[in-house]
């Protein structure tokens, strides 16, 4: 009974500790850090240790901020309002929280409280501030950033704000880096960000931005413009180094390629999903008008359409990272790449090109990966020692059939090619005609090799020889001629091998050979019968899937199963009574069958053939078969039986009368 009171109590207070101001702290302490969120306090708890350094009261009902709260907060170093009900701030408030560095109001409802009007007054040491979330309009964040002079980090991300006036950021001069994502800038006042020296990031991102004619904080590192609807980006004519490295303005409708400072270290570009059709200034004005009166461009009524004025050649020494990709490019001169002697990584991926060439205006030689796939490439060259530290290239998707044969072979250091939906064919490895096909023997480097929907027609004896393929991709290519020797002199290095989708009624392959090999795509061909080890496999998984299979020999499973870990048979006519060894091993437990939901076998039912699934096979499925066997055994041995009496019968009677004649005889 006493017990049970005492528990009850507890319970009391546990569900209501603030009703008595004398109750314990529902928070938890940790040294000196205090969470009390996620516990419906509609008040800030009386009972705190002294001394706090970081106080969490996020996910609460809390909605007025006043100084009946001041003690608690007065030590404390970082306060999260994230996620209350906030409206008020009593100002003043944090005049009195000298210690308070970061402070997290994030949301909240304060567009409640600057409809008031009031300044929040100062946040003389704060330097991180959160104020994203919180419905705010435009000016009103005014009222909480007119005193905060040590201010290096602000969120202002998802509020309602349409303009950046040239006083928000007034009393916050300290500012290193500001978050805009997620509000609906149209306008930001020229000086808005002029007097902010220490600034270094800026994310305007996802906002109704149309233009940038004058773009000229010099001491910026990082800006995002992506998301918004600028036509073009403009730098101001100027002798200064900019100090910008990140500049993201993907998603945008830039006409032309961007203006930007004429000394500067960028090193990441990002201007996919955009409108360029050329990557300089020039442009046929029309195509501008036509734009405009489909409505697809913003003019500001005030200043005239954005355009581009600027010819002057970019210089960009530093640049690492330029994504072009989902524009509508027609053609890149070679020169465009002259100064980017640093370029690892170009994505051009999605345009209409229709030819690409680098030659010795731009060698390109730091690039690493490029990417051209998805254009309308008639035209490809490379000239002689460029592209010397090329590692990937991807050209998939060009409808390319004829390039110079050895194009590929001229790439020191390519690794990996992605040559899929081209219209390829493939040179033979030896001295032979070598126009109208690509060359991919003796290329020391390669290792991935992706050659599907090629439509290619055969693949020639020792096509990859003296080429170190680890994975090769041969899938889709209907009607595809694989000989005995077409993958000769990959035996001792080939992992991955991809025959899907080929049509393939046969295959003459030795697969014991390939004493690597890890994963074999067989599936969806015309495939009867898999006879493809001579001895042991090395084989891990295996996908048979959609083939024409009726039964799998006893001498292919012996030579998978020992490493066999994955195996797909779904989709193939296989037969329920003619593979038990099939069967045990489908029923083994360290292999793993993901298709078994359609991996079915036939057996005959009353001389009608009936469809189960290969996991619900019994014996007794299969006892017509065996019940004819015994019958047929029973017969064989009695007849057997029969000759042996018969035999020892007429041996006896052979026997007795010649022992007679020797009777009579003695
Ligand atoms: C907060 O203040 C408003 C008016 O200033 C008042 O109506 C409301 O009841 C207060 N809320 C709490 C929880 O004290
Ligand atoms: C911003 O500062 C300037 C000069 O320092 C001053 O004239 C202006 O009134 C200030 N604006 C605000 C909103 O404080
Ligand atoms: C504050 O901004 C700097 C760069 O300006 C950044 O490196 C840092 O992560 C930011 N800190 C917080 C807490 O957001
Ligand atoms: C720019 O902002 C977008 C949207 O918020 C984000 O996905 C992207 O990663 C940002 N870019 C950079 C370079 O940080
Ligand atoms: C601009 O690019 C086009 C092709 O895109 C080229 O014909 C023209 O010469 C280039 N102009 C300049 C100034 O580089
Ligand atoms: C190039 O850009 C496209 C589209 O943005 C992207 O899907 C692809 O992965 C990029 N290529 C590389 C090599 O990163
Ligand atoms: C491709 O380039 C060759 C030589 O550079 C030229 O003769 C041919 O006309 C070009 N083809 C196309 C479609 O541009
Ligand atoms: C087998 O592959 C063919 C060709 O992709 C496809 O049309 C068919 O639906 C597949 N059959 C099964 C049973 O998965």
């Amino acid at each position: 009974m006493g017990t049970r009171l005492w528990i009850l109590m507890l319970v009391v207070n546990q569900v209501s500790p603030y009703r008595r101001p004398a109750e314990p702290s529902p928070c938890q302490v940790v040294h000196e850090d205090v969470d009390c969120s996620s516990l419906n306090l509609r008040r800030v708890p009386a009972q705190l240790p002294a001394f706090i350094h970081l106080l969490d009261l996020s996910r609460n009902l809390l909605q007025n901020l006043t100084d009946r709260e001041l003690p608690a907060l007065s030590t404390v170093q970082h306060l999260n309002l994230h996620a209350n009900k906030i409206q008020f701030i009593q100002p003043g408030l944090f005049q009195g929280t000298s210690r308070l560095e970061v402070l997290d109001l994030s949301a909240n409802s304060l567009d409640l409280y600057a409809a008031l009007k009031t300044h929040i007054g100062p946040l003389k040491s704060v330097q991180h501030l959160d104020l994203s979330g919180n419905g705010l309009f435009t000016d009103m964040s005014d009222y909480f950033l007119s005193d905060a002079p040590v201010l290096t980090n602000l969120s202002l991300d998802g509020n309602s704000i349409t303009k950046i006036s040239r006083h928000t950021f007034n009393g916050s001069q300290a500012l290193r880096n500001i978050d805009l994502h997620n509000n609906v800038i149209i306008e930001i006042e020229e000086g808005a960000f002029e007097s902010l020296t220490g600034l270094s990031e800026l994310d305007l991102s996802v906002n109704s931005i149309s233009c940038i004619t004058d773009f000229n904080l010099v001491q910026l590192k990082t800006l995002n413009l992506s998301k918004n609807s600028l036509t073009n980006f403009q730098t101001v004519d100027s002798d200064l180094e900019f100090e910008i490295l990140y500049l993201d303005l993907r998603e945008n409708k830039i006409l032309y390629f961007p203006v930007l400072p004429e000394r500067n270290k960028l090193m990441y570009l990002d201007l996919s999903r955009n409108l360029l059709r050329s990557v300089n200034c020039s442009g046929p004005l029309e195509e501008l008008e036509n734009l405009k009166a489909s409505g697809y461009l913003f003019t500001d009524h005030d200043k005239p359409l954005c355009l581009c004025v600027n010819q002057r050649h970019q210089d960009l020494p530093r640049l690492l990272y330029l994504d072009l990709s989902y524009n509508q490019l027609k053609a890149i001169p070679s020169s465009f790449f002259s100064s980017m002697v640093s370029l690892e990584s170009l994505n051009i991926s999605n345009n209409c090109l229709e030819r690409f060439s680098v030659d010795s205006e731009g060698r390109l030689n730091s690039l690493k990966t490029l990417d051209i796939s998805y254009n309308n490439l008639q035209n490809l060259s490379f000239g002689e020692s460029t592209l010397a530290a090329l590692e990937v290239l991807h050209l998939q998707g060009n409808a390319l059939s004829t390039l110079d044969a050895g194009i590929f072979s001229r790439l020191p250091n390519i690794r990996s090619l992605h040559l899929q939906q081209n219209l390829f064919s493939i040179c033979p490895s030896l001295k032979g005609p070598m126009h109208d096909c690509i060359r991919l023997s003796s290329i020391p480097t390669l290792s991935y090799l992706y050659l599907s929907e090629n439509s290619l027609a055969s693949v020639p004896p020792g096509a990859f020889r003296r080429t170190p393929l680890l994975i090769l991709d041969l899938s889709q290519n209907a009607d595809m001629g694989l000989g005995p020797s077409s993958l000769s002199g990959l035996e001792t290095t080939l992992v991955h091998l991809s025959l899907r989708g080929n049509q393939l009624r046969t295959l003459a392959i030795d697969f014991t050979l390939f004493r690597k090999l890890k994963s074999l795509d067989l599936s969806v061909n015309r495939l009867t019968g898999v006879s493809l080890w001579s001895g042991d496999s090395s084989v891990e998984s295996l996908n048979l899937q959609n083939n024409s299979l009726v039964t799998l020999a006893s001498d292919t499973v012996f030579a998978l199963q020992k490493s066999l870990r994955t195996l797909y048979v779904g989709s193939n006519p296989l037969s329920c009574c003619g593979n038990p060894y099939l069967l045990t091993l489908l029923q083994q437990d360290r292999l793993n069958v993901p298709d078994i939901a359609a991996a079915t076998c036939w057996y005959t039912r009353d001389s009608e053939s009936v469809e189960i699934s290969v996991s619900a096979v019994q014996s007794e499925h299969c006892e017509s078969v065996d019940g004819k066997v015994l019958w047929i055994s029973v017969i064989v041995m009695l007849a057997l039986g029969l000759t042996l009496v018969l035999v020892v019968a007429l041996k006896l009677c052979h026997s007795k009368t010649h022992r007679f004649k020797r009777g009579i005889k003695a």
